[in-house]
Order: C-alpha cells, then sequence, then structure tokens
C-alpha cells in the first residue's frame, strides 16, 4: 500500500505546498475549528535524536486537532536499546498508529523506514539532511509577515553545509519565482553542491559570501542557524567554526526597517539576547506557527490530499555502496543501494550523496 508521505519537500508540487501553508494560515486564525478534524487518529513520534520544538509542536498540533499521541522521545527506553534495527521498531510503530513523525540522526533514514511503514511517514529531520516540516513553518511564517513566497531575497547564514532546515527551505524557496539566496558561511561550511546545482538548475541567483555585513543591508529575511556540534567529525573542527557568526544589535543596525531575522532554534550564542527586544526577530513568533503548520500538514495527509510518491525510482546496484558514513544504507544494510544517475555521477536515493560512477 502507498501513501502521501512526507520525506521531502521536494515530492510536493508547487500548489500542494501553496495549499498547506494556506491551511496552515487558515487554522492559525481560528484554530477552534478544527478542534475534531483528527478525532480517533494516533499520531506516533519517534525521536532517535533530541528536540524541543518539533516534537512538541507536532504533538500539541495532534492534540489540538482532537486526536492522540504515542511515541519516545528517547530511544534508550525502547527496544532500540537492546540493539533493535529501525526497520523492526518503525513497522511495529506503524501498525499502531494513523500517522508516524520521525527524527533520526542517520540521512535517509526516513525514507527507509517509509519503505515498509504501514502508515504515512513525516520526516522531522533525518540528520544533516532534511527537515521539511520546519520549511512548512517557515513557509508559514513569511506568508504571514511578508505575504509572498517569491520575489524575496534570503540570506542563510551559519551552517549551510549539515543545516537540514537551510537544505529544505532552499529547496522549496528555490521552486517559486524571483527568490534571491545570499549564502553566508565559511568555506568549511558551504552548503553542498548537490544543493547548489538544485538552485542553478531552477534559475536562481545565488552568491556566496563570508560576514553578515556585506548581505545584511539588502536582505528581507535574514536566516540564522547554530553550527551544529553534533555533526562535525571531531570536536576540534567544531571550535574552529564556533562562534564565526554572531547577530548583535550593531549589525542588525545596518538592515532595513522591514527585514525579518528567522532562526529554526534552538540558538547557542549566533544570535545576542537583546536582539530579542527588536520587532523584526520574529523566530519565536516562527516557532509558533510550527504547531499550525504541522496542523495543516497532519490534516493534508491523513486526509489524502496529497501526491504519493515513488520511494525508489532509480538504479540500484548491489555492488555499488554509497560512500556517506552517515547514510543510513551504512548501518541498515538490507537496504537496496538505490541511486539517481545524472551522467557519470550517481546520487543516493537515500542521503544525497554524490558519488563518481568509475
Ligand atoms: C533544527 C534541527 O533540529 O535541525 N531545530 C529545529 O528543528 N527547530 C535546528 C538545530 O538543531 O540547530
Amino acid at each position: 500500500m502507498s501513501f502521501s508521505h512526507l520525506i521531502d519537500l521536494d515530492d510536493y508540487t508547487v500548489p500542494e505546498l501553496n495549499r498547506i501553508v494556506e491551511l496552515g494560515t487558515t487554522i492559525k486564525n481560528n484554530p477552534a475549528a478544527y478542534s475534531e478534524r483528527c478525532k480517533g487518529k494516533i499520531m506516533a513520534t519517534l525521536f532517535f535524536e533530541p528536540s524541543t520544538r518539533t516534537q512538541m509542536s507536532f504533538q500539541t498540533a495532534m492534540l489540538r486537532l482532537g486526536g492522540s499521541i504515542i511515541g519516545f522521545d528517547n530511544p534508550s527506553t525502547s527496544s532500540v536499546a537492546k540493539g533493535e534495527n529501525l526497520k523492526d521498531t518503525t513497522k511495529v510503530v506503524s501498525s499502531y498508529s494513523d500517522i508516524m513523525v520521525i527524527r533520526h540522526p542517520l540521512e535517509g533514514s526516513v525514507k527507509a523506514a517509509a519503505l515498509t511503514a504501514d502508515c504515512p511517514v513525516i520526516n522531522a529531520g533525518d540528520g544533516g539532511h532534511l527537515h521539511p516540516t520546519q520549511t512548512l513553518t517557515d513557509l508559514v511564517t513569511l506568508m504571514s509577515e511578508k505575504g509572498r513566497l517569491d520575489n524575496l531575497t534570503i540570506g542563510l547564514c551559519g551552517d549551510l553545509r549539515y543545516g537540514r532546515t537551510v537544505h529544505s527551505l532552499l529547496k522549496a524557496l528555490s521552486k517559486y519565482e524571483n527568490n534571491k539566496f545570499i549564502l553566508i558561511s565559511s568555506a568549511e561550511l558551504a552548503l553542498p553542491s548537490y544543493i547548489k546545482d538544485i538552485l542553478k538548475a531552477r534559475g536562481c541567483e545565488y552568491t556566496e559570501v563570508s560576514t553578515i555585513e556585506e548581505a545584511i543591508g539588502s536582505l528581507d529575511v535574514l536566516y540564522m542557524t547554530r553550527i551544529q556540534k553534533e555533526r562535525f567529525a571531531s570536536e576540534e573542527e567544531y571550535l574552529r567554526q564556533k562562534n564565526i557568526y554572531v547577530l548583535d544589535t550593531a549589525k542588525m543596525k545596518k538592515a532595513s526597517a522591514d527585514m525579518i531575522v528567522l532562526h529554526p532554534l534552538p540558538r547557542v550564542d549566533e544570535i545576542t539576547i537583546d536582539v530579542d527586544d527588536d520587532p523584526r526577530a520574529l523566530y519565536f513568533k516562527q516557532a509558533a506557527n510550527g504547531v499550525y503548520a504541522r496542523m495543516a500538514l497532519i490534516i493534508s495527509i491523513l486526509e489524502n490530499n496529497l501526491s504519493k510518491q515513488n520511494l525508489i525510482s532509480g538504479y540500484t546496484n548491489k555492488d555499488v555502496c554509497c560512500h556517506n558514513k552517515k547514510c543510513i544504507t551504512a548501518t541498515e544494510t538490507y537496504l537496496p543501494h538505490a541511486f539517481k544517475a545524472a551522467g557519470d555521477i550517481l546520487e543516493c536515493e537515500f542521503c544525497d550523496e554524490r558519488l563518481l560512477l568509475e
């Protein structure tokens, strides 16, 4: 049986994206009207990685829709601690629930779970790869604060390499007309080339700079991100990048009066606390919108209003292995070795890592 999962927003059309954003906005204006919409339905939240906002906003969303929740946020209290693999855990939980939300540290893990799940699956963050529901939150926020998802100049700052929120946001906003991106990062934390190629293929203008000061004066939106300690191979590598970007009130003076600051949160020290008092700092409002965006998504999936995707569409070859050590195929070895082919480049269907054909 196939379901309309949310693994990657690229699987949805622009009209589908617009419909979810519109529904999220409508719910925000009158949440009480939706309080019984998912009555009798059960959502499972399986969080194999820490979370505050994503997990709790999903749970709040389901409760506000009249549904119920089950799940864990600490895999060490589940049978994962006994050595159970991802497939068995998620297969079983999917038979207890109507919709399943998964966050996992390995890239491609949520797609892997969807392959065998008996209910629709939502990607709540798979390692440093994608985080599509944060993007829905961001789109609902942009729509309510800017009134549009096109014709925006957006600066994205910080960990563009491992920042799954950035990857998903760029993939979604590049589908809309005339958005321009200014990528603010160090060379070490630059955006992966497969996403730059998506921007190019969609005709999006982007520039890469290394300081906030170079970009801030021309932005409609500044999207700040945390340097993610947990994604680095070593503490030394993290320490070299830590604190390289700090947005403070002095830098905010260089921004236009209607530039808005977003951040998926958690913040560590990349935005000073006094910036919170600036009316352009909207990250707490953005986090609140996460509930409405997720209510809209849950309704759209449970009521079958979204396209169903081919989870594995490309070429499989058991003799070729993905090189990414954080790819789910490296640990769950029963998975097919599936690749999308583009010329002499293969892209892993789970984590998008590129490998050159010999
Ligand atoms: C982000 C995440 O988990 O990727 N947080 C979130 O979901 N709001 C960003 C981060 O952890 O830095």
